[in-house]
């Protein structure tokens, strides 16, 4: 484990972060409000530990996308925890674009008092400036590439003026800084670490891909064993003695995974059962919504 943890911190964690929090923190200063992205099926773990400080002093919004992926249950119980602690949530989905227009209305909302207190000093038509920051892979792109697409989008890429701030406009209202800040995972537990690769948040070869699958097998059997037993077709009694087999949890859990493989015919050469190829299909399934809407994060 001690190798993991030392090739995740290689990873995630490079030289240029202090650089990369100072253009954070220089791009805050353009912006009247921060839109968080965060995965709503994991949405402790896919926050930057140091955002509230980089972005104190700003509005902030928390979207939980990739909302169709997770529990619905989990998904308004989260908005509601962040609610309570005075923090505005909403659900996206930034593929189809749903919660998008609210989100808009939200911004908008937010920084009423603001635009008027703006006006009242004369400055009218002046713009609600967004930025969006988040880690890698919780769909930052794919939320710029929605709001911007709601209407003709400005989206200034002329050459040689790259390095330029680029704002999209939104609408008559609000115009989007068009490089998110792209923060850092927190690794502050084994536990975390587990969470981002089983969302596949981080690359598969940070972490074992059989332990990753491990992991999400057992969650899943403890928590949504039936969305198993569908997508595989097993047997709901079979696996019930499996697990109640008198030898190491993770052995049963193993042998599981190794029906699983059986059943999609991942097998190698030999007729044995391929754990690579086993742990990739349960990986894919999960990724892709096929073991139906998860969530892996739930309020305590
Ligand atoms: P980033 O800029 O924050 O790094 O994230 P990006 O938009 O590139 O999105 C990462 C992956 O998540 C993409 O999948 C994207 O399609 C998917 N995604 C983003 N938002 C949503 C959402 O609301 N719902 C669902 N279901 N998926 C979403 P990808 O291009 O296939 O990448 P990968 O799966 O190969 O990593």
């Amino acid at each position: 484990m001690a190798d993991q943890q030392n090739s995740i911190n290689i990873n995630w964690f490079p030289g240029h972060m202090a650089k990369t929090r100072k253009q954070i923190a220089e791009d805050l200063k353009l912006v009247d409000i921060v839109v968080e992205i965060l995965d709503a099926r994991i949405p402790i773990s896919s926050q930057n530990p140091d955002i509230k400080q980089i972005t104190q002093n700003k509005k902030k919004i928390i979207v939980l996308n990739k909302y169709d992926l997770a529990d619905e249950k989990e998904n308004q119980k989260w908005v509601e925890y962040f609610n309570k602690k005075d923090q505005k949530a909403i659900l996206v989905d930034a593929l189809s674009g749903k919660g998008i227009n609210e989100t808009i209305r939200l911004i908008q909302k937010e920084m009423e008092e603001d635009l008027k207190k703006i006006a009242d000093k004369g400055r009218i038509g002046r713009k609600i400036r967004v930025m969006i920051v988040g880690i890698p892979n919780v769909g930052k792109s794919s939320f710029i590439n929605r709001i911007a697409k709601k209407t003709s989008a400005e989206v200034g890429n002329k050459p040689g003026v790259t390095k330029q701030k680029q704002w999209i406009r939104i609408n008559d209202k609000i115009e989007l800084l068009d490089t998110p800040g792209v923060l850092w995972p927190k690794f502050e537990s084994e536990e975390v670490g587990m969470h981002l690769a089983i969302t596949g948040t981080i690359k598969d070869d940070i972490l074992e891909l059989t332990e990753i699958a491990y992991s999400l097998t057992k969650f899943l059997l403890e928590n949504y064993r039936e969305n198993l037993i569908q997508r595989y077709s097993l047997n709901e009694k079979q696996i019930e003695e499996i697990l109640n087999q008198d030898q190491p949890e993770n052995e049963n859990i193993y042998e599981i995974m190794q029906l699983i493989g059986k059943k999609r015919g991942a097998v190698a050469s030999g007729g044995r059962i391929d754990d690579d190829k086993t742990s990739k299909i349960i990986l894919d399934d999960f990724r892709s919504g096929k073991l139906g809407k998860i969530t892996i994060e739930k309020i305590s």
